[in-house]
Order: C-alpha cells, then structure tokens, then sequence
C-alpha cells in the first residue's frame, strides 16, 4: 500500500507531479476551487487516513490565496487522519518583512510561519529568504529543511559558460550565499557589489570590484527577482563597462510588474530561474533535488 501521496495545489501543478514522479511516489487527487463569494474551497478525493501526505504549493502568484488553500488542506488533511503532512513550499513568501520598519507594521514572516505551522507537520523549502531572521528554526516550530538551489545553479553555469571568460556577479553582499558559494564551488571568478535600497522600487548598485569586464560574460546571481530594480540597476551598471554580455540567473523568479521584459530591455542577453516559481524563464528543475528530500 502506497503511504507517501503527493498532492500538486494550484500554483505548483507541473512541480508537483514532477516531484511525485521522481520520488517514486503517488500522485493524488485533490479538489481547489472556489466559492461564488470568494472563499477557498477543499476537498481530498481519495482516503488519507495513515498515510503521509506532502502538498506542495509554492507561494507565488496570489501568495494570499496560496496561503489559504496550503493551510486549509493541511489542516484537512490532518483531521481526516493523515498521519503526517508535509508542505513542500518551494518559494516561501512573506520572508522579506522581517522587521518593522516603520511604527505599527505587521512583522509578517513570523506570522506566515505562525499559519502554516497550523496546517502542516513539515516544511521544506528552497533559498528561503532568511536575512536578520539566520534559520528557519526561529519562525518554524516544527520540523523545517530549507534546500539550497546552488548546485543545480552551477551545474547550469558550468555547462553553458566557460570559466576563463566569465565572471559571477552577486548584486549586493546578502547576495554573496548564492553566487560566491556557487562561483568557488565551480572555481569561476566572482564578484560582489553593494546595493543602497531607497524604497521597494527604487536602489543604487555600487560596483565595488573593478576588473576589466570588456569579453567578459558576466552572470549576475541573486535568491529573488521580485519588481527587478536590483537586477537591472547591476546590468546598467556592468554594461557601462562594456562586457561581452550580461546574463541574470535567480532562484525564484517573482518578475512582478513586468520585471522580465524590463530586465531584457535594460540589457539583459538571458535571464534564467528555476521551477521554484512557474515562469516563462524556467531553465533550472528542482523536481530531483526536493524528489530527494521527500
Ligand atoms: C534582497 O535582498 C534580495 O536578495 C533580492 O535582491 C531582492 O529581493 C530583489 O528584489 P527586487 O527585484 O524587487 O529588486
């Protein structure tokens, strides 16, 4: 009898059968739709008593919807006797407001954390975005595993560039977890630049590193491309000093307000993601790396 079935919600369909079939293991039926008046509506259409139960739901688009039908499954799913639910939630949003910056905010990844604890016995997670809160542990109370796209990002870097003309470029120092670590670990050259961040949509790069970027490709790696300012403001930045051309590679690929075309008009040659997030710019699977961990 199976006892692990994985269940794709709404924004993760093609992952999650992705991840079901390289893990080896079932995929289940489960019904998400809505009511006319908006709400969220759960139902599993086939038994889960005793068995392990891994819903996996990347939190973008509509985070807030993603939200509510993870937590609502979860949650379900324990009290038709699932006997442990797993959230696979590749890109885990919210993570970013991690502090009150101005008087009376929300410090909203304590209490995105805060619901899904209610809905699931484990999380996993990729790249999650952990800055002045260092590991899951502080927000998750129950057991969490945050993975790492690194290596599936320097498997593609070291395919498609050459170590003797490129150079990997992280935006700013928080970037350096990704694209030094990936750099060394595929002994390319790197470089990281500092970033001043004035609102959501408005910062300066400073390139810190000067080199000789004329021939060079140059590969910018950062965790999230969200409304793209910091991607395009580094390419203005390494195209003043006329490399060969600019490459841009995230984990999760957010690209909201029309950050992708924006990033190819500021001069971006390619910008790839990963599948943590479905987009047109997907170049990097992830299915085998989460396959594993399930
Ligand atoms: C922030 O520190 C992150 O690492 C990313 O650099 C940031 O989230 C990207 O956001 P945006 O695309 O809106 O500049």
């Amino acid at each position: 009898m199976e006892q692990k079935i994985v269940f794709a919600l709404p924004n993760s369909i093609g992952l999650g059968a992705r991840i079901a079939e390289r893990a080896n293991a079932k995929k289940g039926e489960l019904t998400i739709s809505g009511f006319p008046d908006g709400e969220t509506y759960v139902r599993f259409e086939e038994h889960i008593e005793g068995k392990e139960v891994i819903l996996v739901q990347t939190m973008n688009p509509r985070p807030n919807e993603a939200m509510m039908e993870i937590v609502l499954a979860g949650r379900t799913a324990k009290e038709l006797g699932a006997k442990k639910v797993v959230g696979v939630v590749p890109y885990l949003a919210y993570m970013r407001q991690d502090k009150r910056f101005h008087f009376g905010e929300s410090l909203s990844n304590k209490i995105a954390a805060w619901m899904l604890m209610h809905g699931l016995d484990k999380i996993i997670t990729v790249d999650p975005h952990l800055h002045r809160v260092k590991e899951m542990g502080e927000l998750f109370h129950i057991e969490h595993k945050k993975l790492s796209a690194n290596s599936a990002i320097a498997e593609f870097i070291s395919k498609k560039f050459s170590e003797k003309d490129t150079v990997i470029v992280g935006p700013d120092i928080e970037s350096s977890q990704w694209a030094k670590r990936i750099a060394d670990s595929i002994r390319f050259r790197s470089a990281i630049f500092l970033k001043e961040r004035f609102s959501p949509r408005k910062v300066k790069i400073k390139v810190t590193t000067e080199l000789d970027w004329r021939g060079k490709n140059v590969v910018i790696v950062d965790d999230i491309i969200s409304s793209g300012h910091t991607m395009i403001e580094a390419v203005k930045e390494i195209k003043k000093r006329k490399p060969e051309a600019v490459h841009c590679i995230c984990v999760h690929g957010i690209f909201a307000e029309g950050a992708f075309e924006k990033l190819r008009k500021a001069g971006a040659k390619t910008i790839v993601s990963t599948n943590s997030v479905k987009h047109k710019s997907n170049g990097i699977d992830l299915s085998g790396l989460i396959a594993k961990e399930i």
